[in-house]
């Protein structure tokens, strides 16, 4: 082509919302994943310090957004802590009611302290919170949290925010009651206490909880007794990793090696091969988007 009429011809591309594959800027497929998200860690001590301040100047009517969002740290990014999971820590002062809301993305909280007297009503059931118990508010269900107790409780937050705002399929709605009454008993599905689920005794065990309940997160206990090792492959999943009692390391692909004390957490984007150790005698909730990828064919781990 003419030198003369390139410049107009590509103008005119534009102009009709083309872009010539001949001239990407950047391919748009490539041999094996390369992901934008980084490893990175959050500690509890730090966010429950500046949640407290938070406490202070951020009313009660916001108490269901009294959160901090971990953030991933690359260029671009305001929200997402991975791919598809965003993770948050929540405090809910004594006294405090959160208003009761629903969304079409997926939840579960980890709780990390509160007394008895904290709990989320759940399509108005009524359910229990304490530490280490695992919280379920799948797709759509109603959910308000209430804390009767004489102390702060805290937890962590995960939800596949990310995805559906890439899907396009985000609806939210308030409760118009304000925060949802009890009106039944709890059914037991929706709260998974972990060292109930993981059973007695010491040895390394790994245990898939609340199967199939969120179609697009996976949830794992893992308990590891001092010095044992969890070795995890390369794949297209993304981990995220939290910390319900003792100390574990965790040594990522690539340089990252960090101790987690209970409420840090970590996250593993995919395509980083991690060990987990346990410090000490350790029991680990892991967080996977590995049943959204599966459903779509995309779980791939590279060979050894
Ligand atoms: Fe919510």
């Amino acid at each position: 082509m003419n030198q003369d009429i390139r410049a107009p011809y590509y103008g005119e591309l534009g102009r009709l919302s083309f872009s010539p594959g001949w001239a990407r800027p950047e391919p748009a497929m490539w041999p094996a994943p390369k992901p934008k998200f980084r490893p990175a860690v959050w500690r509890y001590a730090a966010a429950r310090a500046a949640l407290e301040q938070a406490g202070d100047f951020v009313p009660v009517e916001q108490a269901e957004r009294r959160n901090l969002i971990m953030v991933n740290p690359i260029e671009g990014n305001i929200y997402a802590t991975s791919r598809n999971i965003v993770s948050a820590y929540q405090m809910v002062k004594a006294g405090e009611k959160a208003r009761s809301h629903r969304h079409t993305a997926a939840a579960l909280r980890l709780v990390v302290e509160a007394k008895p007297g904290t709990y989320t009503v759940v399509d108005g059931a009524r359910v229990d919170m304490a530490p280490g118990d695992v919280v379920l508010t799948p797709s759509w269900c109603w959910h308000g949290h209430a804390n009767e107790s004489d102390a702060t409780s805290y937890w962590i937050d995960f939800l596949d925010v990310p995805f559906v705002q890439h899907s396009e399929a985000m609806f939210f709605e308030q409760n118009p009651a304000g925060f949802e009454q009890i009106t039944r008993n709890a059914p037991s599905s929706y709260r998974i206490p972990s060292r109930e689920a993981l059973g007695g005794g010491n040895d390394a065990k790994v245990v898939e909880v609340a199967k199939g309940a969120l179609p697009t997160i996976g949830l794992h206990l893992i308990r590891l007794p001092a010095g044992a090792r969890r070795e995890v492959a390369k794949t297209t999943v993304n981990h995220l990793y939290s910390v319900i009692s003792g100390k574990a390391r965790v040594t990522i692909e690539g340089g990252a090696d960090e101790s987690l004390a209970v409420g840090d957490v970590i996250t593993v984007p995919c395509w980083h091969a991690h060990t987990l150790e346990a410090d000490e005698d350790v029991i680990v909730f892991q967080v996977t988007d590995e049943p959204l990828l599966a459903k779509v064919g995309l779980v791939k781990t590279a060979k050894a």
